[in-house]
């Protein structure tokens, strides 16, 4: 094999369902999931190389080429924008993209500047921006379903996955903006510079995928 292939990965739970399915696809790569702070890790056969980052970084290091393929959920990519290609649905992390908050509040009737809290600040954006609604979009990075409840915000935007916090803290999805799930993206030049690894690999996970659905 003449170039190394990198890929990467954010960990948790989308590494190890990456992991599944990369094993499905001939590469022995299970070791890469062993508790250690390293963040450059290879597979057995030396030709894959995985890098660990976070999730919201993942298709900012596949855009620059420092790693040809990335998995990445659906809501990041649309967040970030990146120049990549988005090849295959994974089908697994499922989750939704909704407007949620205190189950009364109208959001159609409301003639002041909604406060959206949310870590989707650009898919925020866009969202009212097309509606023409106004909005004061609250920037957080964590505990989003914690806006409402303490008054910061009137509502948050932010991925919905079994739906227990927003249960949990007595909070209801408002509105349902778009199903996500993990994406399998690759490098534009990559693509092309690394066709006879990538082209090959991308066939075998989509079968892996469609097998499994
Ligand atoms: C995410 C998201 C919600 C929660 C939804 O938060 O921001 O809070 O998961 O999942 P659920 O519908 O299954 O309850 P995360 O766990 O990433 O933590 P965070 O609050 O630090 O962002």
């Amino acid at each position: 094999m003449a170039d190394k292939v990198t890929f990467a990965l954010a960990k948790g739970r989308l590494a190890e369902k990456s992991v599944d399915v990369l094993e499905k696809c001939g590469i022995d790569c299970r070791r890469i999931l062993e508790p250690t702070r390293k963040l450059v890790m290879s597979d057995a056969s030396g030709n894959f190389e995985f890098i660990f980052v976070k999730p919201s970084d993942v298709p900012i290091y596949v855009e620059h080429g420092v790693a040809d393929i990335g998995v990445v959920g659906k809501d990041t990519l649309l967040e970030e924008g990146r120049d990549v290609y988005e090849l295959i649905d994974l089908g697994f992390a499922k989750c939704r993209l909704c407007l949620a908050g205190h189950k009364e509040t109208d959001l159609s009737r409301r003639k002041n500047t909604l406060r959206v809290a949310t870590k989707y600040v650009n898919v925020a954006r866009e969202y009212f921006d097309a509606r023409g609604q106004n909005a004061e979009i609250i920037p957080l990075h964590g505990s989003i379903e914690l806006g409402p409840i303490v008054g910061l915000s009137d509502i948050i935007l932010d991925i919905v996955e079994s739906g227990k916090t927003l249960q949990e803290n007595n909070l209801s999805v408002l509105e349902e903006i778009v199903n996500c799930s993990a994406r399998l993206i690759v490098n534009k030049v990559s693509l092309k510079t690394k066709a006879d690894v990538i082209k090959p690999l991308v066939v075998k996970i989509d079968g892996v995928i469609k097998a499994a659905e």
